[in-house]
């Protein structure tokens, strides 16, 4: 079953008078528990398209179904909706809070949610444990190294028990031992049933995923 259907995603922007598209007819589908990369060089579209896959942004023209409902025309609101219940996000530069505790910065996509508290927190303590960081509960964040740090990014995002984890050069900070100790993880989450995508110019990363398509100038090549 499909999780995510793509078809024909165009996105333009406005450059003084010309419009610009910088997608150009994406047709991707992506399946439950797949662990998919998406690759390409600098400019290509990536992080145009993660936007729109974590709707984060509505594609100018094109239908977008994630988990079978049609997304690509909710407002602003509508949309952080499905983003909190359906998708966990892993950026390059962690996007830690600074002053918050490794704890807080866990709950923090669950403060949204209307569900008990406590079991939130016995859910991030789990997580912190999972991803080896149990002991570094109380650390703030520039207490860490990147990698815990991407760590404790990847114990974030998946407080909500979201259905697809969405990481955009989630090892782009990182050296290369730390990468493998980061992919290594999100490997683990696809095992357990988490669908995962790798957006990522690296082939090395592009690696670790069960299929790669690769994008150029807004379209899909392969
Ligand atoms: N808000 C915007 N307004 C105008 N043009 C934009 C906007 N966002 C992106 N673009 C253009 O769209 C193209 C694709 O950008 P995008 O960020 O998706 O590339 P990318 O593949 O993620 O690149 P990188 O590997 O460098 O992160 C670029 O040419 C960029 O200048
Ligand atoms: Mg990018």
């Amino acid at each position: 079953m499909p999780l995510c259907v793509l078809e024909d995603i165009r996105k333009s922007y406005k450059m003084g008078d010309a419009d610009i598209e910088v997608l150009r007819g994406i047709d991707l589908q992506v399946e439950k528990g797949e662990f998919l990369a998406i690759m390409g060089t600098s400019g290509s579209g990536k992080t145009t398209l993660m936007n729109i896959i974590g709707c984060l942004d509505v594609p100018t023209s094109g239908r977008y179904l994630l988990a079978d409902k049609e997304v690509s025309r909710l407002s602003d609101d509508e949309l952080s909706l499905i983003r909190n219940e359906h998708i966990g996000f892993v950026f390059q530069n962690f996007y830690l809070l600074p002053y918050a505790t490794v704890l807080e910065n866990v709950l923090l996509p669950s403060l949204y949610v209307e569900k008990r508290r406590d079991n939130f927190e016995k859910k991030a303590v789990e997580l912190l444990q999972t991803v080896g960081l149990k002991e570094r509960m109380k650390f703030k964040p520039p207490q860490l190294s990147g990698g815990e740090q991407q760590r404790v990014a990847i114990a974030r995002a998946l407080i909500n028990e979201p259905d697809l984890l969405l990481t955009d050069e989630p090892t782009g900070q990182l050296d290369s031992k730390t990468a493998v100790e980061i992919m290594g993880l999100l490997v683990e989450m696809n095992k357990n049933g988490k669908t995962v995508i790798v957006i990522t110019h690296d082939p090395n990363i592009a690696a670790y995923a069960g299929r790669t398509v690769r994008i150029s100038d807004g379209v899909i090549i392969q």
